[in-house]
């Protein structure tokens, strides 16, 4: 009997499982064939399947709206869209689909903004959250936002001195601005430091605001926001840090009256390898209940609540397939993969922080598997990937050589935050062009179809960035 890749997979997993599904002996995405797309448009490509995204938001709000009934939850659930993981215009006009909010990191994010409100994608009702250091520039750019009307803006302080700086440009002027403090939390025990550099001290936050806030009249305290970057998980670790920061906004609420929001940041995770477990109903069902526990044990109103999901949001709509251009074997027990881009060009945090994406082979699923290496074709030695995050070892569908039809493999879930990190069509290493961009939509008759955003860089683009004529 043959060891296909398929058996393999199967009898490791439950598969066919959400989003992935072999059809021919070829793996289709979201219902995607990847065949047609690699047929119509050759590899490597980027592709982001965007009614994913509503579907995420939908599914968030829905089962944090669940709880809020459940424990009849005075508060109303917000969810945000954090822009940073990914600013595309296609995937944040896919997340404003569906009425969320907006969070902000810095300064070109409000010129973001307010292109968004000239071109009547939004409205000046929107919640604006802004995160981040903010540096003169960001708070003018804050500041004006109110110019435009937008009165839901909220400025969480990262420092105490963007406090100063607030209140300094808003002196002889009549507007009041909404804050929020940003709790600063300690790190995992395995983390380099102790306390994240982001946010106040938690034990310096009531005294910051009974001297600093509380009879401040340029601006009205309203949210206390914490973001544990390590991500949302059912550990003792981060149902301390989440206990941690309400009971302080329950004692921070007896100082305010006007404070009535808990943001608990982003951090839902993503599915990163196909045995992924994860109950994101009950950690939504458990935030609220202990919200609201602790609410009613202290007298205080429901705050309402936040989130600002990023990788959540858009992480899986997110996909990029490459072509194996060729196998080596460098030694007894080592094969090589290499195929044709680089890995650390377009999927950089695989090698930055050793993160996980689920990869699997396009074709060749009734093939036998092997352990592979795979290689980028820059000259970087660190441009590879070989362990996955369930096996610590990668297996894929052996071939031979004579073979006609390449192996293709794609990495699956790539939607957030490589595009930003790996500066999409700027300079790349070795010179290796940032890959075509294809869209998956719905059209008005909810019929999906695929285009291409942005073809692969050329070598003219790249020169331009360089100074070359
Ligand atoms: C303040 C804040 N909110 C939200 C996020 C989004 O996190 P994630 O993509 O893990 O949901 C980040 C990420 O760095 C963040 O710093």
């Amino acid at each position: 009997m043959k060891n296909t890749y398929y058996k393999l997979i199967e009898q490791s997993f439950k598969f066919p499982q959400e989003g992935f599904k072999v059809e021919d002996n070829f793996l289709t995405f979201h219902g995607v064939s990847l065949k047609n797309l690699i047929e119509k448009y050759g590899t490597p490509f980027r592709l982001f399947y965007l009614p994913n995204i509503g579907e995420k938001i939908n599914s968030a709000k829905k089962i944090f709206n669940q709880a809020i009934s459940k424990y009849n939850y005075k508060g109303a659930y917000h969810y945000c869209y954090c822009t940073k993981s990914n600013h595309f215009s296609h995937v944040v006009n896919a997340a404003l689909n569906e009425n969320v909010h907006l969070e902000t990191s810095s300064s070109f994010d409000i010129d973001l903004i307010l292109n968004l409100f000239k071109e009547k994608k939004i409205n000046n009702k929107l919640i604006v959250i802004n995160n981040g250091y903010k540096t003169t520039e960001y708070l003018k750019k804050i500041i004006s936002l109110h110019d435009f009307g937008f009165e839901n803006v909220i400025v969480v302080l990262d420092n105490k001195s963007e406090l100063d700086r607030l209140t300094n440009l808003l002196k002889g002027s009549h507007k009041k601005i909404k804050i929020g403090i940003r709790m600063a939390i300690n790190e995992e025990a395995q983390s380099s430091y102790y306390t994240s550099r982001m946010g106040i001290r938690h034990s310096e936050i009531i005294d910051f605001h009974n001297l600093n806030i509380k009879n401040n009249k340029s601006v009205e305290l309203k949210m206390l926001h914490f973001y544990i970057d390590s991500g949302i998980k059912d550990s003792l670790y981060f149902w301390g840090e989440f206990k941690k920061a309400l009971k302080l906004y329950v004692d921070l609420n007896k100082q305010s009256s006007s404070l009535n929001s808990f943001n608990i940041g982003g951090g839902f995770p993503i599915r990163n390898n196909l045995g992924f477990d994860y109950d994101y109903e009950h950690i939504a069902d458990s935030i609220i209940k202990n919200i609201k526990e602790s609410c009613e044990a202290n007298k205080v109103i429901d705050p309402n609540i936040f989130t600002e999901y990023g990788k959540y949001t858009v992480g899986e709509s997110g996909a990029i397939v490459f072509k194996v251009l060729e196998q080596k074997q460098q030694n007894d027990n080592e094969n090589w993969y290499l195929i044709n881009n680089s890995l650390m060009n377009t999927i950089p945090d695989a090698w930055s922080i050793k993160e996980k994406f689920i990869l699997l082979p396009v074709n060749k699923w009734d093939n036998d598997y092997k352990r592979a290496n795979i290689g980028g074709i820059s000259c970087d030695h660190s441009d590879y990937y070989n362990s996955e995050d369930f096996n610590q070892e990668v297996l894929l569908p052996s071939y031979s050589k004579k073979d006609n039809e390449p192996l293709y493999l794609g990495f699956f879930h790539t939607g957030a935050y490589q595009d930003a990190i790996s500066g999409y069509g700027g300079i790349k290493h070795c010179l290796i062009p940032s890959p075509k961009q294809i869209i998956i939509e719905k059209d008005e008759e909810g019929n999906l179809i695929d285009y291409v955003y942005r073809n692969e860089q050329s070598a003219e683009e790249m020169f331009k960035l360089l100074g070359y004529k």
